[in-house]
C-alpha cells in the first residue's frame, strides 16, 4: 500500500480458486444465474420479440434482442429515488461484435446492407426492465414500456460547445446536430438525476479511409486504412459516411460520452461534447461539496491521460429536470502525476496560453488528445475504469497493461508493464484542481521468474485489473481482462508462461485499506469479466461475462477444433452469448459480507 489510507471493509466470503473450466465459479453461498443473453428478446411493447435462432435472427430482429459483448452495466430503481422498491432498469452497453458468431455462414464476411445492418443492430445499449418477486427471484418483465435498444444508427443530439461546429458538419448533416448512431460503448456511468452516459471507445476500428491521406487529427484517434474489418462503409448508401477518407468530419462525431434518459424510451441521446473526446472507458460521477457535478474518465489506449470535467452548473435534487444539461457547461482537466506523489488538473481551455493554437473550445474538445499532449500530461498505462469511494471520495484507477512501455515513472513504474496496476488519487474536494496521489496495487504472479512481473498482490493473484467499482459499504470491486491474444499463443493454442498461473478472467473484491485481494467469481474460456451495478440494498449483483470464447481474429469459425483451448459453449452448450448474471447470497444477506 502506498501513501493514502483508506477505511477497512473485508470481504467475508471464503475465495473461489483460480479456474480454466468453461463454466462461472461463485463463492460458497452464493448463487450465479444467467439472467439476459445476447439474442434474447428485451421485451418490446409489441410483446412480438423473435426467439433466438443461433445466427438465424434478421438485423430486424436483432433490433428488439438484447446485442452483443454486453459491457458497461447501470442499475436505475422504478420510480427513480425510491430505495425499496422490488423494480427497476437496467441499461447496459454493447460494445461491439464478433462477426463470426452473428452471421450464419460463408459468405460471412461481404459487408452486404443485411449483414452490416444486423452489425450495426447488435451494437449500442439495451433499456429493459425487471422486477424480484416475493421468493427474491428476478425476471425480465416482458413487454415493458422502456424497453429499448439504441444503435449504431439511433438518431443522437450534440450538446455542448461543439454543437453546430464546422468540425461535426457532413454531408449528411450539414448543420452538425444529430449524429446517427453511438459506437463501442464500452463502460458507463451513472448521473445523481438519474440518466445513464454510455461511454464510446474504440470508435476508430468502425472507419476506413481508402483515400491517400489519413490527416494527423485522425492519426491520433488511431484511424487507419482498413480499419477493424468492419468495413461498414462498403454496404454503401448512408454507411458510407464510414469511409472518412470521403467524409472527413464523421469521425469527429464519436469518442463522447452520451447521455441516456432510461425513464423515456422515446427520449433521444445526447452527446455531451464538454466532457472531451477519446476512447472512453468509464464516467464516474460524484458531486463537489457545492453540488457542481465532477465527472473521472480514463482514456483507454497506451500513453493515454485520465480526464476531469467540473460543471458550471450545481445539481438540484429538487427538479430532476433542471439537471438534464448540466453535463454541456463546464472545464474540462486532463491529470499530470509528479514524482513527488502531488498531481494537477490541468484545464483544457481557451484561456490555457497553451493552446493558443486552438481556434475555440469546440475544437480543443474534438482534439482534446493533442490538447492534453501540448499542456503537459501524464502519459499511463491503459486508463481504464474509474471508482470512487462512497465515503472519502477517494478516485481509483484501473491501469490495465502497457506492454510498450519502456521508460518508467513513479506513476506507471514498470517498463513494460505486464499485468498492470491500479492508481488512487484524494483531493480536498472533486472540484479541487490538485491532488496527492499514490500507488494502491501492482498486479501480478508473484512465483514469476521476472522480477517486474511479481508485482506487490496480496491475498489472490490477478492480472489485468479494468472494470471497477466501489458497494456501498467501501468494498472495492475488481473484474480483470487479461486479453485472450495475451494469454494463449496463436500456433499452440496454450497457455503462455507469464499469464498460466491466473486461470480464467475473475471478478475480485479488495480491501481499499490493504488491498487484501479475495477471488469472488471466475468467468468461462476466453471471456472477460465486464460491468457490474448492486441494488441500493448491496442484495443483488448483475455481472457482466463478455466475449466467452473469443476468437483471435473473427475470421476463425466459432469453436473451431484447431484451437480447442478457447472452446466455449458457455452458457448453453451451443455457440458462445455474452450475458448478464444475476448474483445473490443464499442466506438473503448482503453481497461480499
Ligand atoms: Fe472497452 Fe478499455 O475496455
Ligand atoms: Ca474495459
Ligand atoms: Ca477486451
Ligand atoms: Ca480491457
Amino acid at each position: 500500500a502506498g501513501s493514502l489510507t483508506a477505511p477497512d471493509v473485508k470481504p467475508g466470503f471464503k475465495a473461489v480458486p483460480v479456474s480454466f473450466a468453461d463454466s462461472v465459479t461463485v463463492a460458497e453461498g452464493y448463487s450465479a444465474h444467467v439472467f439476459v443473453r445476447w439474442g434474447d428478446s428485451i421485451g418490446d411493447t409489441l410483446g412480438n420479440a423473435p426467439f433466438y435462432a443461433n445466427a438465424g435472427n434478421t438485423a430486424e430482429d436483432q433490433l428488439i434482442q438484447f446485442g452483443m459483448h454486453h459491457d458497461g452495466m447501470s442499475y436505475f430503481p422504478l420510480p427513480w429515488g425510491s430505495s425499496n422498491s422490488s423494480s427497476a432498469l437496467i441499461a447496459v452497453n454493447h460494445e461491439y461484435i464478433d462477426r463470426g458468431l452473428l452471421h450464419p455462414a460463408e459468405p460471412r464476411f461481404s459487408h452486404t446492407p443485411a449483414q452490416v445492418q444486423k452489425e450495426i443492430n447488435a451494437h449500442g445499449v439495451t433499456v429493459y426492465e425487471v422486477s424480484q418477486a416475493p421468493n427474491r427471484q428476478w425476471s425480465v418483465k416482458r413487454p415493458s414500456k422502456y424497453a429499448r435498444r439504441i444503435t449504431a444508427d439511433t438518431p443522437c443530439r450534440i450538446g455542448g460547445p461543439a454543437k453546430g461546429h464546422e468540425l461535426m458538419r457532413t454531408q449528411f448533416d450539414p448543420k452538425g446536430e444529430e449524429i446517427l448512431g453511438t459506437l463501442n460503448n464500452c463502460a458507463n456511468g451513472m448521473t445523481p438525476w438519474g440518466t445513464y452516459l454510455t461511454c464510446e471507445e474504440n470508435f476508430n476500428g468502425y472507419f476506413t479511409n481508402y483515400s491517400d491521406e489519413i490527416t494527423p487529427d485522425q492519426k491520433r484517434y488511431g484511424i487507419s486504412m482498413k480499419g477493424a474489418g468492419y468495413e461498414w462503409a462498403k454496404a454503401g448508401g448512408i454507411h458510407a459516411r464510414f469511409d472518412c477518407g470521403l467524409h472527413p468530419n464523421e469521425p469527429n462525431r464519436f469518442g463522447w460520452v452520451v447521455e441516456i434518459d432510461p425513464f423515456d424510451a422515446t427520449a433521444t441521446p445526447v452527446k455531451r461534447t464538454a466532457l472531451g473526446r477519446i476512447k472512453h472507458e468509464n464516467a464516474a460521477v460524484t458531486l463537489a461539496t457545492d453540488n457542481r457535478v465532477v465527472v473521472y474518465m480514463g482514456d483507454d489506449e497506451r500513453f493515454e491521460y485520465i480526464y476531469k470535467f467540473v460543471s458550471e452548473g450545481k445539481f438540484d435534487r429538487s427538479d430532476r429536470k433542471k439537471n438534464m444539461d448540466l453535463l454541456d457547461k463546464g472545464t474540462l482537466y486532463v491529470a499530470q502525476f509528479k514524482e513527488d506523489g502531488t498531481g494537477k488538473w490541468l484545464p483544457l481551455t481557451t484561456h490555457n496560453p497553451k493552446l493558443a493554437a486552438f481556434k475555440d473550445q469546440a475544437e480543443i474538445l474534438i482534439k482534446a488528445r493533442s490538447a492534453a499532449d501540448v499542456v503537459g500530461a501524464t502519459k499511463m498505462d491503459r486508463p481504464e475504469w474509474i471508482a470512487i469511494h462512497p465515503t472519502t471520495k477517494q478516485v481509483y484507477c484501473t491501469l490495465t497493461n502497457n506492454s510498450k512501455r519502456e521508460q518508467a515513472d513513479a506513476a506507471n513504474p514498470r517498463a513494460k508493464n505486464t499485468h498492470g496496476h491500479i492508481i488512487r488519487w484524494e483531493e480536498t474536494d472533486p472540484a479541487a484542481d490538485s491532488f496527492r496521489w499514490d500507488i494502491f496495487v501492482m498486479a501480478g504472479d508473484p512465483t514469476s521468474t521476472i522480477g517486474s512481473n511479481q508485482g506487490n498482490l496480496q491475498g489472490d493473484i490477478y492480472s489485468a485489473p479494468d472494470g471497477l467499482a466501489f458497494d456501498s459499504r467501501g468494498l472495492l470491486w475488481i473484474q480483470t481482462d487479461m486479453s485472450t491474444s495475451a494469454m494463449y499463443h496463436p500456433q499452440h493454442a496454450t497457455k503462455q508462461t507469464e499469464f498460466k498461473n491466473f486461470g480464467n478472467n475473475q471478478l475480485l473484491a479488495v480491501s481499499p485499506a490493504d488491498g487484501v485481494a479475495k477471488r469472488f467469481l471466475t468467468g468461462p474460456v476466453g471471456c472477460e469479466l465486464t460491468g457490474l451495478a448492486f441494488t441500493p440494498d448491496g442484495k443483488t449483483l448483475f455481472v457482466n461475462i463478455q466475449h466467452p470464447g473469443e476468437p483471435l481474429d473473427d475470421k476463425t469459425e466459432f469453436n473451431d477444433p484447431k484451437q480447442p483451448s478457447r472452446y466455449s459453449t458457455w452458457p448453453d452448450g451451443g455457440r458462445p452469448r455474452s450475458a448478464t448474471l444475476v448474483i445473490s447470497k443464499d442466506d438473503g444477506g448482503v453481497i461480499g459480507t
